[in-house]
């Protein structure tokens, strides 16, 4: 496990979202239990990167969102997919950048600090498994190289857990 501990100012964003990588690579190498490795990943997105008060997992269980592990405030422990971001990220298969929460229609306030989010979805081929969401209390926090950078941080993530295809099934247990 390596971890640097590192703050990323984020001002070369692609060349930041490689080095957060980096360590997520070394984070997670030689483990496949998805909890931890979602846990790991959660702290050190939240450490790493910049103007954040939330960010973590939610996971489908039976055709809904659950909360996974993440690191911030307490948050909304079901969401119905195509409810709110993480449930359209999820709905649509596709990452989904919010610059305004109040103009988002269905918006889920966790956090009412909570200004702008971005959702990714964990896809498997074709199969979903929950989605990653980060939220910032800065109104558009994040843009479209966030979207890559963070795709990127969860192919790794997905990676690690294709190690032991039963972890990865076990997510979905009820
Ligand atoms: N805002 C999210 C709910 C989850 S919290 O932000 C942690 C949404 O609209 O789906």
């Amino acid at each position: 496990m390596s971890f640097t501990g590192q703050r990323y100012d984020f001002r070369d964003k692609a060349g930041d979202y490689a080095r957060v990588a980096e360590e997520l690579t070394g984070l997670l190498a030689g483990e496949s239990d998805f909890v931890a490795n979602a846990a790991n990943m959660s702290a050190l997105i939240y450490d790493a990167l910049p103007d954040l008060n939330w960010a973590g997992f939610y996971f489908l269980k039976q055709g809904e969102l659950v909360v996974g592990p993440f690191q911030g405030k307490p948050a909304c422990v079901r969401i119905a997919v195509g409810k709110g971001v993480c449930g359209t990220a999820a709905a649509e298969r596709k990452t989904i950048v919010v610059r305004d929460v109040h103009e988002f229609p269905g918006h889920i306030a966790c956090d009412a600090a909570s200004r702008s989010e971005i959702v990714v979805p964990l896809l498997v081929g074709r199969e979903l498994l929950g989605v990653l969401d980060l939220d910032s209390p800065k109104q558009a926090r994040f843009d479209e190289g966030d979207a890559r950078g963070l795709e990127k941080l969860v192919a790794i993530f997905l990676e690690s857990a294709r190690l032991n295809g039963a972890e990865m099934k076990g997510v979905n247990a009820p």
